[in-house]
């Protein structure tokens, strides 16, 4: 299953709200449908949001009608600038549109037409790239998998989530290709259930077996003894190591440290931050009051009640065994081990 494909000046984006339910495409020929499908979570993951606006800035470009280079390159940073504040927390989105717009600054070229196809040759870099750094994070992140490994997660780091297998489902999916017998417990991951519709969905078409959890159930299952590791994907983690990754993280990773099972995070190098010094800085992105006081579209907390809805929270570095990245697995201290991972 594709999360989004491009075809003819197209982007068609599996619209995951309907997942598992429906398998529909969304059409997106303008850079505003890309924006909207971005806000929705139509399409969500970080990975996915940042190869999902790359797209839309190219969709965006194409319909500007400018005489001259800069003209054009006037219009292109509008465009990046609504793409970019369409999700606040995952740093990939606007890693995404600053590599184009930097991409577009660095060329010489003045023909308008031919900067148009440099915006889809560049967005189809960023898609095929994400997909080549999965198998990467796979590879480096199987060996940190025991045999008979029973592996909780959180939200959905998958397929769904990337150009294709996911950052902590990809390093699960590569443990279990490399010959390892591993299962996995899936927390639902309340208020939009990432876990109950995604993740669950993910691991049962790949045949991997999949228990769901409500989030409250963590605690008690490793209090079991019945989870070996943790591992989950991440938004957005700063020079030092911490990761804002979805609402519910941090409690699993106090709960993981309490019962002395390792907690891993896997992300692209894309997902790290080098500019941000420590969590607190991490914008965090609240959502609509309607996802906590409804369920599945049916009111279920009184009218006037008030709501406070992040739908990311920040996991200090110190809980953190390893983070896996496309260049390697960083150990604490993670600002020497970050750094060093980064290209000159
Ligand atoms: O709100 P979402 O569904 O976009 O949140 C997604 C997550 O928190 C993922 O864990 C994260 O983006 C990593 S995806 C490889």
């Amino acid at each position: 299953m594709e999360t989004m494909r491009w075809a003819d000046g197209c982007l068609e984006i599996l619209d995951q709200t309907k997942l598992p339910g429906k398998v529909e495409y969304i059409n997106c020929t303008e850079h505003r449908t890309v924006c909207e499908a971005i806000k929705r979570l139509s399409v969500r993951g970080a990975p996915a949001i940042g190869a999902a606006a790359a797209y839309g800035l190219a969709l965006g470009a194409a319909s500007v009608n400018a005489g001259t280079r800069k003209e054009f390159l006037t219009a292109v940073e509008d465009i990046a600038a609504e793409l970019a504040a369409t999700r606040p927390t995952a740093v990939n989105l606007k890693w995404a549109v600053d590599r184009i717009l930097a991409k577009l600054k660095n060329c010489d070229c003045q023909a308008v037409n031919e900067l148009k196809a440099l915006l889809v040759r560049e967005a189809d870099d960023i898609y095929n790239e994400d997909l080549a750094s999965n198998k990467k994070m796979g590879e480096f992140g199987r060996e940190l998998v025991p045999d008979n490994a029973a592996i909780l997660t959180h939200c959905n780091a998958g397929a769904l989530a990337t150009a294709g297998l996911g950052t902590a489902l990809g390093v699960i999916r590569a443990a279990r290709d490399a010959g390892k017998k591993v299962s996995v417990y899936a927390d639902e991951t309340r208020p939009l259930l990432q876990g109950a519709r995604l993740t669950a969905w993910e691991m049962l078409q790949e045949n991997i077996p999949v228990t769901l959890i409500s989030d409250n159930m963590a605690g008690y299952l490793m209090s079991l003894g019945k989870v070996n590791l943790v591992i989950v994907g991440a938004d957005r983690i700063t020079a030092n190591g911490d990761v804002a990754n979805k609402i519910g993280t941090y409690g699993v990773a106090v709960l993981a440290k309490e019962h002395n099972v390792p907690f891993y995070v896997a992300a692209p190098m894309s997902t790290i931050d080098f500019n941000l010094a420590s969590g607190k800085d991490i914008p965090i992105e609240e959502r609509a009051a309607g996802e906590i006081t409804h369920f599945a579209g049916i009111r279920v907390a009184p009218e006037g009640v008030g709501v406070w809805n992040p739908a990311f929270d920040v996991t200090p570095a110190r809980l953190i065994s390893a983070i896996i990245t496309d260049r390697g697995v960083a150990k604490p201290p993670y600002g020497q081990s970050l750094a060093k991972l980064r290209l000159p």
